[in-house]
């Protein structure tokens, strides 16, 4: 009997975390864990981190603990897979036997991708798209030293690579993957200190979106969803005063705390269309990813209200939104206010056409040439990045079921409208996302991409 019919994800996995350092000062254990780890040489792995002087001082790190170290320095926002094949070359050049990845999610994600690589003899990366793809398990080690408040890669098992070579480009795909799990995570709140404002507003709000789209979504895996909402109650109380100040180091110890919990929670958990938008805007525009996530936010949870009004009242309960006597759709409806009162506050972009270039961007710059200099899709450019979006591996736990024209519908909203403009209006009556009378698809209609990412 084909149980996938009545129940969609009948076996739930659990993901296992590796060991992790968090608190002032972990960084300062990297080097002796490498070698207590038999580590002789390692590669790290990084954007170079300009003007903090952290790559030099970790470097310093490991060779105080008797482990060489060789810095690639080149890794780009939103990793291609000409980084990863970079990095792969400069760990083999150097016979080098172990990763230590150095910034947010870009360095993270390029050395699992390498390290992949090198367990399969250089193979190209795009080859490890998807679940579990990887033949071989004896992946060199990987110490990821986190240095933002939003990725959660130093504990994922996740990666995300954009292709930027195959017949398939430009693809961004999620390689989530057993092999790829880091070996030690190290968060310390002292190097989170030296982000810019705008980056920790962006990676503030991919770690909302991870907490959020875990909890609400059709997994609902219930050994995740205490620390997701834990993750937005930590965003809610401490993303403001973070962006406002960087320096703030009580701010930024919670934040550390709840990108990290959000990253555990949707390593089980998984996610939802927040981040299949944002892969696919990733893909043709380059943006950064939490950029993304701050201006779809809204715009996904309005959307996927009618499927999870519950859920989303206890999101409104997280970030103390709630008032004696709603309703538990009025509830649903505070926390869209309160999420995008929080996106304003953090100066979030009202819509992509809206964002313009900020330190080390890539708006309007991408990897390939003739790019538009504002994100300001036309209808064919829209459908192919719905496209995109539909059979994102993030998709098919989406609490709300998804079509073609419904995804390119919250795109054209991202990209043109204001972050209100559909919501707190009667649920059937939200017009462009399936609108007043709309027929929503069915489990076996064949639109959001068939299959669980658990069952067996
Ligand atoms: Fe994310």
């Amino acid at each position: 009997m084909d149980t996938t019919r009545v129940y969609e994800f009948p076996i739930r996995e659990h993901w296992r975390q590796p060991r992790a350092l968090l608190g002032p000062g972990a960084v300062e254990a990297a080097g002796p864990e490498a070698a207590a780890m038999g580590l002789k040489h390692v590669l790290i792995v990084t954007s170079g981190l300009a003007g903090t002087g952290i790559v030099d001082e970790v470097r310093g790190n490991f060779e105080g603990a008797g482990v060489s170290a060789t810095v690639y320095d080149k890794v780009e926002s939103n990793p291609k897979d000409y980084n990863v094949m970079d990095a792969y070359q400069a760990f083999s050049q150097g016979e080098c036997d172990g990763f230590v990845s150095l910034g947010g999610g870009s360095s993270h994600d390029t050395a699992k991708g390498a390290r992949i690589v090198a367990a399969h003899d250089g193979r190209n990366v795009n080859d490890f798209a998807g679940l579990n793809t990887s033949e071989r398990l004896d992946n060199p080690p990987q110490i990821a030293i986190n240095t933002t408040v939003g990725t959660g890669s130093e504990t994922t098992p996740a990666y995300v690579i954009t292709d930027t070579t195959s017949d398939n480009a430009p693809y961004k795909w999620v390689g989530f993957d057993r092999a790829c799990t880091t070996t030690l995570a190290i968060n310390d709140p002292v190097l989170m200190l030296t982000q810019p404002a705008e980056y920790v507003a962006y990676t503030g709000f991919d770690t909302m979106a991870h907490a959020s789209e875990c909890y609400v979504n059709r997994i609902q895996m219930h050994s995740a969803t205490p620390q997701s909402w834990q993750a937005v109650r930590l965003v809610e109380d401490n993303l403001r005063q973070a962006y406002a100040n960087p320096r703030d180091i009580d701010a930024m110890t919670n934040m550390m705390w709840a990108q990290y919990m959000a990253a555990q929670a949707f390593s089980s958990g998984l996610l939802g269309i927040i981040h299949s938008l944002s892969h696919a805007v990733c893909a043709w525009y380059d943006v950064h990813h939490g950029l993304n996530n701050g201006v779809g936010i809204a715009r996904v949870w309005t959307y996927n209200v009618p499927a999870a009004p519950g859920r989303f009242a206890d999101l409104a309960e997280a970030m103390h939104a709630t008032k004696r006597g709603m309703s538990r759709v009025e509830k649903a409806d505070a926390a869209i206010e309160a999420v995008i009162r929080l996106a304003r506050d953090c100066g979030i972009p009202e819509n992509w056409a809206s964002a313009r270039e900020y330190p080390k961007t890539r708006v309007g710059k991408g990897w390939y040439e003739n790019r538009p200099t504002t994100i300001e899709p036309d209808d064919d450019e829209l459908e192919k990045m719905a496209t995109h979006m539909l059979n994102d591996i993030c998709t098919p736990a989406n609490p709300r079921m998804v079509t073609l024209e419904t995804c390119k519908e919250i795109l054209r909203d991202c990209a043109f409208d204001t972050m209100d403009s559909k919501a707190g209006q009667p649920l059937n009556g939200r017009p462009t996302h399936g609108g007043a009378g709309a027929t929503l698809p069915r489990v076996g209609d064949g639109e959001t991409p068939a299959g669980s990412l658990v069952e067996r």
